[in-house]
């Protein structure tokens, strides 16, 4: 929460234009790391904006409890025709929030068959799944979490894959070895899972690891054989982020339970769902007297507006055509990494869709500080300066750019990333 005002002046944001932020004093920042992920069309008026004002004329709030409301019944029924395998949907107001409901979906439907005795979480190691108690227990990230780890439960850690990269073909990747690993700790643990919870498609927060191709579906095919529920988390790499609409489709590994938050609303709203397939649901069903739906709701679940900005949203992709785009700009955004190559402290240089990545190391060793600055601050620091704005992940240097930018404000977003590593590689050399 607190970035030291000592190392740079933070910009308070007044408004927004295209993909810019504009501060008090009208200086604008171009959005380089999709306003935390979630930034979709940038910050201007249009039909899901519209659309909201239109909603919260009608009823600025409506609770879902003991009742339903228009919106967030036609966007169940609208979200689960994106989706496969999905049969139920369970509204919350963040990320977080939708992985601890996918965390208590998951016991429950395990307590509700009378088997109590399945008490764990299997998660993968440097996976991220938000910052409430239940997801930093099975999204551990040391630098994070590390003052809370005496406190959290206890799950059971699979290896990473390990994760694509732009200079090592697929082939070269041996998967294998980390699947194996992970079939016997999932056949070791079965009889106490309830699930394993990972990232779908890459881990972002933990380090941007892209899974390589098919790792995914095996870790699918493994919890089917054990018995194990299988739940994905989408929040960061859902609806484009990897190029694919509904990243699971496209790594062909339904899954039992799935997350998904940040930009389904285009960012406009704080919504999250958690979707849970028909086998899931059916545990759930019963008379009142048999005590198995699932007591867990929150205050601004199924919200209207929220609902409503997740509809107008899913039809710009439609209209727009986003997905597409973001294929094309991602052919540029991977194509222009390699020209970081020529600095001899990049490493690793990974991408896919609009997600990039490369490290930054002298002698084999993370470079964590320049000038006596964080490297985080200072990444901060010289993009403000510039009139963009960029965060890395400690010594990851990311590029998160918004999903429908436009290939001119995607080069200021890579020039300016170029020029900061080329000021670091200077001073540290
Ligand atoms: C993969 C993943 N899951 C969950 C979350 C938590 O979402 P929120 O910040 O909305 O609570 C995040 C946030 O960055 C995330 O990247």
């Amino acid at each position: 929460m607190a970035e030291s005002s000592k190392i740079y002046k933070k910009r308070i944001i007044k408004s927004g234009q295209d993909f810019h932020f504009v501060d008090e004093r009208g200086q604008k920042y171009l959005d380089g790391i999709s306003n935390m992920w979630c930034n979709v069309w940038g910050f201007n008026e249009n039909n899901i904006t519209n659309a909201m004002i239109d909603q919260i004329k009608k009823i600025p709030h409506s609770t879902i409890f003991g009742l339903s409301n228009l919106k967030s019944m036609e966007l169940s029924r609208y979200f689960l025709k994106l989706t496969k395998g999905m049969d139920k949907i369970f509204y919350t107001d963040n990320g977080s929030s939708a992985i601890e409901s996918a965390l208590k979906i998951a016991t429950q439907y395990w307590s509700n068959q009378g088997k109590e005795t399945k008490t764990r979480f299997l998660s993968v190691k440097s996976s991220y799944h938000g910052d409430t108690m239940g997801a930093m227990s099975v999204g551990y990230v040391d630098l994070y979490f590390k003052k809370y780890k005496h406190i959290l439960f206890p799950t059971v850690t699979v290896p990473k894959p390990i994760g694509s990269r732009l200079d090592v073909s697929n082939r070269e990747i041996d998967t294998d070895r980390v699947i194996e690993k992970t079939e016997k700790i999932i056949e070791e643990n079965s009889d106490k899972a309830i699930a394993l919870i990972m990232e779908s498609g890459a881990q972002i927060a933990g380090g941007v690891n892209i899974y390589p191709a098919g790792y995914q579906k095996r870790v699918a095919e493994l919890c089917r054989k054990y018995n194990v529920l299988f739940i994905l988390d989408e929040i960061a790499t859902g609806f484009g982020r990897l190029g694919n609409m509904i990243e699971y489709i496209a790594q062909d590994s339904i899954p039992d339970i799935a997350c998904f938050g940040k930009a389904i609303t285009g960012g406009y709203f704080p919504l999250a769902i958690t979707t849970a397939s028909r086998k899931v649901y059916e545990e759930f069903e019963g008379e009142w007297i048999d005590q198995k739906h699932l007591y867990h709701g929150h205050t601004f679940s199924g919200h209207p507006v929220g609902c409503t900005a997740v509809i107008e949203n899913i039809k710009m992709y439609r209209k727009n055509k986003l997905i597409s785009k973001i294929r094309k700009n991602s052919n540029l955004l991977v194509k222009r990494l390699t020209e970081f190559n020529q600095f001899p402290i990049v490493s690793n240089i990974r991408g896919k869709g609009l997600l990039a990545a490369f490290d930054l190391v002298k002698n084999g060793n993370p470079i964590k500080s320049i000038n006596g600055a964080p490297i985080s601050m200072f990444i901060i620091k010289e993009s403000l300066r510039r009139g963009v704005y960029l965060r890395s992940l400690g010594s990851t240097i990311v590029i998160i750019p918004p999903l429908a930018i436009d290939k001119d404000s995607l080069e200021i977003i890579l020039n300016t990333q170029f020029e900061i590593v080329a000021e670091i590689y200077k001073s540290i050399k």
